[in-house]
């Protein structure tokens, strides 16, 4: 029988956790038993607060070097028991594994199986700082202020730094961009039959459940006019409390939206409803750049800039406003900001608030609209898509929040192979 080891390796705040557990769930759906052995839940158990200090962490500090090393070595074994009976199939060591010399002492002690290393690296600054700032808010961090959980946070990451290399001389490995899904390089381990279907599981987009609302009515909507930062209008704040009201008990822990007042106000009646959410306002979700067009009505568009309305009609999926964006320009920022939410909101629940155009390329993305029907993508202001897209579960469906039921559009085929990352 064929059995793996799979070493997570990579700074703290890079997405390993999550995308173990990835590994994890996307080889258990496919009937393989994985594990995970996680070297910092051992050390919470056995030494608590203590470890939490960044002094632990300090590559001089004897007592806490010796104490990973035994937790490390514990874990090892651990999971080398585990593969070694009739349960275990892929064993997911998960940790730091920063310095060469850690991932020796890995291969040399694990030679009953192959051993692959899965890097994980994010580079994207506005990640790194919302994952770090997460950080501030465990539970080993309790008894901390959030200034003081963030310094001793930064303190250990820097510890790390000093002793990290990154993958080269491994014999299997694969480093992977966990904020794009994207694998940067690799040194296949083709001796193993898993390796093709973790490759596969990382690439993959996985969102266990994203809501996606637009926001309520504003002014501009009722007349027609395009783009601009209008506020919502009274039937518009009451959507937003009806989209609140909806959502009741449902958890949601990450909401993101565009910088456009219209998406906050939106969101505002949630968020009271939801305290615990994090919020970000992502440029990415702003409505498409109407450029000289912004704050105009549809129809003085028509009467005063007729080849505008002709060239839209057109090819409205191609055509840019001039000095403005099209949806093709579009769909690359949308990308961007959905790639992002998808990371910081990690295997939890989300929800954005966004706008028309903005609202017809994240679906278009998950459902893989052709690009001439994207632009007319019907995104009502009272109904809201659920969306979910993990190995387990796939599912798309439209659910009005004024009133009660989902319509269900074309469940479990529409999702197959979705484009986000394309
Ligand atoms: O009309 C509301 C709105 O969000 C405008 O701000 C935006 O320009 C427009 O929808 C996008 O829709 P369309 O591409 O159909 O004009």
């Amino acid at each position: 029988m064929h059995k793996l080891y799979v070493a997570m390796v990579g700074l703290p705040a890079r997405g390993k956790s999550t995308m173990a557990r990835r590994i994890r769930d996307g080889l258990l759906a496919e009937g393989i038993a994985a594990k995970i052995f996680n070297n910092g839940d051992v050390r919470r158990q056995l030494l608590g607060s203590e470890s939490t200090e960044p002094d632990f962490y300090n590559p001089d500090n004897s007592f806490g070097r010796q104490a990973r090393e035994m937790i490390a070595r514990r874990n090892l074994e651990e999971a080398q028991a585990w593969l070694a009976s009739d349960d275990g199939e892929v064993a997911i060591l998960d940790a730091t594994n920063a310095s060469r010399a850690r991932r020796q002492f890995i291969e040399s002690k694990l030679r009953d199986h192959p051993v692959l290393f899965v890097e994980c690296v994010n580079e994207d600054p506005l990640l790194l700082n919302a994952c770090i700032r997460r950080k501030a808010d465990l539970p080993e961090y309790a008894s901390y202020t959030k200034d003081e959980a963030l310094k001793s946070f930064l303190k250990r990451i820097e510890y790390y730094e000093t002793i990290y290399d990154p993958l080269t001389d491994e014999k299997y490995w694969m480093c992977v961009d966990s904020t794009a899904n994207r694998v940067l390089a690799e040194r296949p381990c083709e001796i193993s039959p898993y390796y093709a279907a973790i490759r596969e599981i990382v690439v993959s987009v996985w969102t266990p459940c994203l809501y996606l609302a637009r926001h309520g009515q504003t002014e501009f909507n009722i007349q027609g006019r395009i783009g601009g930062d209008p506020p919502l209008t009274a039937k518009g704040r009451a959507q937003a409390q009806a989209l609140a009201r909806h959502m009741e008990g449902r958890p949601i822990d990450w909401v993101f939206t565009s910088t456009r007042m219209r998406s906050h106000e939106t969101a505002a009646p949630l968020l009271e409803s939801h305290p615990e959410a994090h919020v970000m306002a992502l440029r990415e979700f702003d409505e498409i750049w109407a450029g000289d067009c912004e704050n105009m009505l549809y129809s003085e568009i028509r009467e005063k800039m007729p080849e505008v309305t002709a060239a839209r009609n057109a090819d409205k999926y191609a055509y840019a406003y001039p000095n403005g964006e099209s949806y093709a320009i579009l769909r690359e920022r949308v990308q961007r900001g959905l790639r992002r939410a998808l990371f910081l909101a990690g295997d939890q629940p989300l929800l954005i608030l966004g706008h028309q155009a903005i609202n017809r390329v994240l679906v278009s993305l998950f459902l893989r609209q052709r690009t001439e029907d994207v632009p007319y993508i019907h995104i009502p202001q009272n109904q809201y898509f659920h969306i979910a897209l993990t190995p387990h579960r796939k599912l798309f469906e439209r659910i009005p929040y004024e009133g009660s039921g989902g319509v269900p559009v074309d469940k479990d085929t529409a999702l197959k192979d979705p484009q986000i990352y394309a």
